[in-house]
């Protein structure tokens, strides 16, 4: 029988995890800071600030629990089609986060990689991105995918057409192409599939993340907005996630 909880000090109850079955690669949808603004009479820019919030506090326990990879979805190609503030608002977030993050990032070892084409982005985030980038590239520490202009579809049809030029460049050949060649085509090519994918705020869709990757990734859905997100939903579902059976097709 599953021991479910135990109480701590305070007798608050705490979730006992299993140190040996971390899921190494858990992938975000950090959906709900809209209507966490909404509820507070405040702009959704507000809510995108809060959730910035909670990215360190979540990339911390993650760290702290042994995670190895952490993907977070900051802003889809369909994302675009938001008010022209509320775009503005997140292309300034990010680079407000490493502009006052990057540093800390690097002490503690943490890689900083971006899934999702930045060449369309104004040139001072590419920029930016590109410093962050460069100068975390060598640690050795917990690894942050931040999917920033990506769409899992548009990451397809990416890997397509540069497949296709190396096939007629000469460098694949056309015998080669299997799973572990396209998987080495897209942004993720460094970084496993991932084995839990978290998305909060209630809904239950998977909105162009990671189509390729999440073939056997488990879902957890939770009904908090990404703000209000904390350390114990974290633990809470890599809880559930360690309870599941996964089969990956087998028996
Ligand atoms: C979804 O909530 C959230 C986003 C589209 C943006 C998430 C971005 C951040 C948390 C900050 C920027 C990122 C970094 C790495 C600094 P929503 O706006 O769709 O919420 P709603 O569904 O409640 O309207």
């Amino acid at each position: 029988m599953l021991k479910l909880f135990k109480k701590d000090k305070e007798n608050k109850e705490e979730i006992q995890l299993d140190f040996d079955n971390i899921p190494k690669h858990i992938a975000i949808i950090m959906d709900g800071n809209g209507r966490w603004a909404k509820q507070r009479k405040l702009p959704r820019s507000m809510g995108h600030k809060a959730g910035v919030e909670t990215i360190r506090r979540i990339l911390k326990e993650a760290d702290r629990l042994g995670v190895k990879y952490i993907t977070l979805y900051a802003f889809s190609t369909e994302n675009w089609k938001r008010p022209k503030d509320e775009v503005d608002a997140l292309m300034k977030l990010l680079v407000q986060y490493l502009t006052n993050e990057v540093e800390g990032l690097h002490q503690n070892g943490v890689i900083l990689r971006i899934l999702g084409d930045i060449n369309a982005l104004p040139g001072a985030v590419k920029e930016k991105i590109c410093e962050a980038i460069d100068l975390t590239k060598n640690n050795k520490g917990i690894v942050l995918n931040v999917a920033f202009n990506y769409g899992g579809r548009n990451e397809i049809v990416r890997a397509i057409k540069n497949i296709v030029s190396d096939v007629e460049s000469g460098n694949v050949n056309e015998e080669n192409i299997d799973e572990n060649l396209i998987s080495n085509y897209l942004y993720t090519k460094d970084s496993p599939d991932p084995d839990l994918i978290i998305r909060p705020s209630g809904e239950q869709r998977i909105s162009n993340f990671l189509l390729w990757q999440c073939a056997y990734s488990e879902f957890w859905y939770s009904n908090v907005n990404w703000p209000d997100f904390s350390e114990s939903d974290l633990q809470k579902a890599i809880y559930d996630y360690q309870n599941r059976d996964r089969r990956f097709g087998g028996v």
